[in-house]
């Protein structure tokens, strides 16, 4: 199965020196190894040593997870990674990306990238000749996804069949989620009000990746899109960059926390996940945040072990 411990390696040899601007820039099993390779990781083990390798951080949103766990994974692996802010570098008197892009390369292994647009991401891949990761844009959040289903893989076992129900804005988070769980064969469903469905090239590129029979669903009805999944997730209504739609939101979303009404259609065993950071009392209930169900906190713990995976694999120190 693609899960088993043995043969950890030799899908992610290719990822060696790749981009990983999308959650669709790994195959299936390449990104069923990111996991593997990221529960070795945590358990102790695998060990693995980058011998003093960079990574650079370029960040233009706030971030706590993303940033720390990048920090504290560079560490772990023996390597080391640089602040790239841009308020503080010649980006921010207006560098080209173009140039910036190739002198970073110069100094660092890999870049992290948060930022707006996919676009910005893209340009920086083509113009920097070490890997770029793609560390939250308004498209999508793959890092994310990779500790969402090695949590989801950490309770249920194997993940072919088990179904991901996302309640909230067709965003980043559920982007990424569509496309990575296609990949390991995950059911996604999600349940977003009329206006704020996923985009629907990335549902058509979810749906044409899907393995093991996955279905990618959409749907208006929270209380369907939940209906028997193993695990049920939500995000905040309004993103980053979108505070000014804030009350606009909280009105369409109304109908869409997650509570523990909501839960109850769930499976009975399932888990509840959020990417943080959370706003108690609009998408997420405060008892079902803090409830027996939540795996939150193993799942933010999770980006510290799912993106040392990653930064191995494309830094080939495998
Ligand atoms: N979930 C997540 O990406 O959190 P940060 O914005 O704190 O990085
Ligand atoms: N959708 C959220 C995710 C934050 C981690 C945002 O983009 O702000």
């Amino acid at each position: 199965m693609a899960f088993a411990a043995e043969g950890v390696a030799a899908p992610l040899v290719g990822l060696h020196g790749r981009d990983y601007l999308s959650s669709a820039d790994g195959s299936a099993a390449e990104t069923a190894a990111l996991l593997t390779l990221a529960a070795q990781l945590k358990s102790g083990d695998r060990r693995i040593d980058l011998g003093n390798r960079v990574l650079g951080l370029i960040f233009t949103k706030a971030s706590t997870r993303t940033r720390v766990s990048f920090q504290v994974a560079m560490a772990r692996l023996g390597g080391q990674t640089v602040d790239l802010n841009p308020t503080v570098t010649q980006l921010g008197r207006g560098e080209p990306l173009q140039d910036t892009a190739r002198v970073l390369s110069r100094y660092c292994d890999a870049l992290a990238i948060r930022t707006f647009a996919q676009q910005e991401l893209v340009d920086y891949a083509h113009w920097a000749s070490v890997p770029v990761i793609n560390a939250l844009t308004d498209l999508e959040h793959p890092c994310q996804a990779l500790a969402d289903f090695l949590t989801m893989l950490e309770v249920h076992g194997d993940l072919p069949g088990q179904t991901l129900a996302y309640i909230g804005d067709g965003n980043n988070v559920a982007h990424s989620l569509m496309l990575c769980g296609a990949l390991l064969g995950v059911n996604v469903r999600i349940g977003c009000p009329e206006g704020f469905e996923p985009l629907s090239g990335v549902l058509e590129q979810a749906r044409s990746l899907a393995q093991h029979g996955a279905s990618i669903e959409i749907c208006t009805d929270p209380v369907k899109a939940v209906a028997g999944a193993q695990a049920v997730y939500t995000d905040v209504w309004a993103s980053m960059g979108q505070e000014d739609e804030q009350a606009e939101r909280e009105a369409a979303f109304a109908a869409f926390c997650v509570d523990q009404a909501l839960m109850d259609q769930a499976a009975k065993d399932a888990i509840v996940l959020h990417c943080l950071p959370a706003h108690r009392g609009e998408e997420i209930s405060p008892d079902v945040m803090e409830g027996a169900s939540s795996r939150i906190f193993d799942q933010a713990e999770n980006r510290l072990h799912a993106q040392q995976a990653l930064l191995a694999a494309l830094m080939g120190g495998l």
